[in-house]
Order: structure tokens, then sequence, then C-alpha cells
């Protein structure tokens, strides 16, 4: 079993989350109290350990009225257990759970890092090189994480879609654009050879919050 996991995100025209140096602030006022209001609902948010690096983010519940008990447990897709120990999304905010590969597993907790990073998280191991997702998404509904959002970045999402891990795809696009063959896609990764390959999505709906435009869909080969 695994979580419904709703994809979360803000991008250009252009289709960018980030600029090329990794400039990523494209969510308007309006649109991060819709995220923050996404966040209150969940149970779970996941981001890959190269958001974590390059934005350092809380990923707690603070554009909007919430209690500590509010902010969702945090997952950082983290195989070379690479999270800095003093890195916010580790705070006392809420639980954190890193998940590290095995193959990386002997160096980690034989490290000082280890001891440090367990006081501040939950670490589950899984996969050979890259972290099991199958397995995490599976880990975490056991924790009783039946709502998970996914918050990126692009290589993470490009993995999660195409092994049929997301459900719902929410998108914020703003009014502008970047540019930049360098600067990263909501969809990254390896990408497909052909179109036959390309995920089908559902429309849902749109909505015009301030001057973004928010569509929903569902994704059409997610896995139960
Ligand atoms: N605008 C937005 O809504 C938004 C939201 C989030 C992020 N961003 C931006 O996105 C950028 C980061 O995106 P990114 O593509 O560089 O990185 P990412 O998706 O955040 O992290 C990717 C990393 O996750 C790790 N990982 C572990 N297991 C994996 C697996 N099974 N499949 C895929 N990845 C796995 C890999 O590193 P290891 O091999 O070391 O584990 C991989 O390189 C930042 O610039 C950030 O600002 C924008």
């Amino acid at each position: 079993m695994k979580p419904y996991v709703i994809l979360s995100a803000a991008m250009t025209l252009d289709g960018k989350i980030a600029t090329k140096t990794g400039s990523s602030n494209i969510s308007s006022k309006e649109d991060l109290i819709r995220v923050h209001e996404l966040r209150k609902e969940v149970d779970g948010i996941m981001v890959g350990i190269n958001t974590v690096i390059s934005d350092n983010p809380k990923l707690t519940v603070h554009k909007i009225d919430a209690k500590l008990e509010d902010n969702p447990v945090r997952i950082i897709v983290d195989s070379r257990a690479r999270t800095p120990i003093a890195a916010k999304v580790t705070n006392n905010d809420s639980k954190t759970i890193i998940a590290v590969a095995n193959n990386y597993k002997h160096d980690f907790i034989t490290s000082n890092r280890y001891d440090a990073l367990k006081q501040r998280a939950d670490i589950f191991f899984s996969g050979t090189n890259k972290v099991d997702l199958s397995a995490l998404l599976d880990y975490l509904y056991q924790k009783g994480i039946k709502l998970l959002m996914l918050e990126g970045g692009s290589t993470l999402n490009f993995e999660m879609i195409k092994q049929g891990l997301i459900d719902e795809i929410r998108v914020a696009i703003a009014p502008m654009i970047v540019g930049g063959i360098d600067a990263k896609t909501l969809f990254g990764g390896s990408g497909f050879d052909t179109i036959d390959e390309a995920v089908s999505l559902e429309f849902i709906d749109s909505k015009i919050i301030g001057d973004d435009l928010v569509l929903k869909y569902n994704v059409l080969n997610a896995r139960s």
C-alpha cells in the first residue's frame, strides 16, 4: 500500500521550477497560502536531497494560522545521507524521516554524522544505490502517512511519476519566463525516449489565484 501522493509545485510559463542558479521563489504570496493550506491537510511532505541543500526549507505550515501539530512529517530522499546536520528540515517543529540507500549504510552509520542526524530524524534504509521509492512509500503508509505531498525537485518528481507513484498534480503557473537550458523543469531526470511512453493526465480543474494559473490533474498511470 502507498499513500495518495499529490505533487505540488510552482513553475514559470516556460516550465522551470528554478533558475539555472537555483533561485526558486516563484510562488506568489497568494500561491504560498495555497501551498501551506495543502501542507496543513497532508500527513507527510517529501522532497529530494538537492532541494534541501539548495533551498534549506523548513517544510512546515507557517504562512497561515497553524499549530505545531499541523506540521506534516518531513521526508528527505537522500541516498548518500548528505542531509546537513543543521538543515532547517530537521528542526523540532515536526518529525523528520531521512531515506538512505543500503550501499551507503555502512559508511553512514559508522560516521559522526549518523549520531547527530539520528537525534534529529528517523533514518529509513532501502534500495541499493538509490532510495527504493516504492519501499519508502510502503513504509510511510505503515507509519500512518496516508496523504503525502511531494514538493520536488525536478529529479525526484520524474522518478516518482515514472514509477506510477504520483496520483495528482497541482501546479501553479506564474506569469514569468526565466529560460536557461540548465534551469530545472517540473520533471527532469532521465526523461522518456518517445511520446508513446508519456504519462497521461486527466484534467480536473483550473483556477486563477492572484496572478497565477493553478492547474489540477489526475495521473492515469498511478499505482494503488
Ligand atoms: N518551484 C518549486 O515548486 C520547487 C519545489 C522544489 C524544488 N525546487 C527546485 O528544484 C531544484 C532541485 O531539484 P533537483 O532535480 O536538482 O533535485 P531533487 O529532486 O530535489 O533531488 C534529487 C536527488 O534525490 C536523490 N534521490 C535518492 N533516491 C532517489 C530516487 N530513487 N530517485 C530520484 N532521486 C533520488 C538523488 O541524490 P542522491 O543520489 O545523492 O540521493 C537525486 O539527485 C532546486 O533548485 C529547488 O529550488 C523548486
